[in-house]
């Protein structure tokens, strides 16, 4: 079992490329493993009311509540789907005001990285869902982080756009002073179709790319239309279709997830 807190931003500089995908499979599957997971919805959009099958929380059973000013501890988590170690904190879209105050408040960036300070939460694993703007829920996002993982479509701008959003939360970790910086574990090639010749040029290119970057590069996450199907049912597809070849597009960042916190290394 885990003995150190890991709290997993993922962050992209684009929408759509995956972010929650990956946020809500790869909750599932370190609840598989048998972490209790806290899934956070920092998008305003609340992206995981729809992939966990959840009715709209009000603002005071959201993760607004807990940023708000007089956020005294009561995490609102709700359990994400039937038998599993999975917990949510939903979203709402009062974020989006809520990320406009937060630019002038004392310790703006690090509000929630003082909340789970001052209320640490049980969880073995911490997943952050960011929002595609870059901004102050993103900041929030990164100081309160052991870790950033992020997933690159096969597209042009989505390759160059990512070494961009690499330099970008590096010089924000800078900038914050974080102590320790939050390493990027990996960048995640999502949404990859083998059948479009563009997508396997890309694929191909990309070990280069993070090299370049220094940054580790993890197998792909294929495109699948029962991706789609499993969160319209509210459920990730390993629950959807366990016999599904995608559920193990996962596998190998949760093996890696599992052994970093294992080893106290994030
Ligand atoms: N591997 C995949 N195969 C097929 N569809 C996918 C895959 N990954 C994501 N999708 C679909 O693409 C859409 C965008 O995915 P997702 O919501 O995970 O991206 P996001 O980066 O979180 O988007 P946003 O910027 O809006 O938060 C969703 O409809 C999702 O079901
Ligand atoms: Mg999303």
């Amino acid at each position: 079992m885990a003995k150190h807190k890991a709290v997993i931003a993922i962050l992209a500089n684009a929408g759509g490329v995956g972010k929650t995908t990956l946020a809500v499979h790869l909750a599932y599957e370190l609840g598989r493993r048998n972490f209790s997971v806290g899934l956070i919805d920092l998008d305003p959009q609340r992206a995981l009311d729809v992939f966990c099958g959840l009715p709209s929380a009000a603002a005071e059973f959201s993760i607004a509540q807990v940023l708000s000013k007089d956020f005294r501890g009561n995490w609102p988590f709700v359990s994400a789907w039937e038998n599993s170690k999975v917990e949510v904190c939903q979203g709402h879209p009062i974020m989006s005001k809520i990320a406009d105050d937060l630019v002038i408040r004392r310790r703006g960036e690090y509000t929630l990285a003082d909340r789970m300070k001052n209320y640490p939460l049980s969880h073995d694993v911490v997943i952050l869902d960011c929002p595609a703007t870059l901004g102050m829920i993103c900041e929030n996002a990164i100081a309160a982080s052991t870790g950033l993982l992020v997933p690159i479509q096969l597209e042009m701008k989505s390759v160059s756009g990512a070494a961009d959003l690499v330099q970008w939360a590096i010089a924000i970790a800078d900038e914050l002073d974080l102590e320790p910086r939050p390493p990027i574990l990996g960048l995640v090639p999502s949404l990859y179709d083998h059948t479009r010749a563009i997508h396997r040029q890309y694929l191909q290119q990309l070990p280069e790319v993070a090299s370049q970057l220094r940054i580790k590069l993890y197998p792909q996450i294929r495109d699948s239309s029962e991706f789609k199907n499993a969160s319209a049912n509210g459920l990730p597809l390993q629950k959807y279709r366990p016999a599904h070849p995608a559920c193990k597009d996962f596998v190998t960042i949760a093996n890696d997830l599992v052994k970093l916190v294992k080893e106290g290394k994030i």
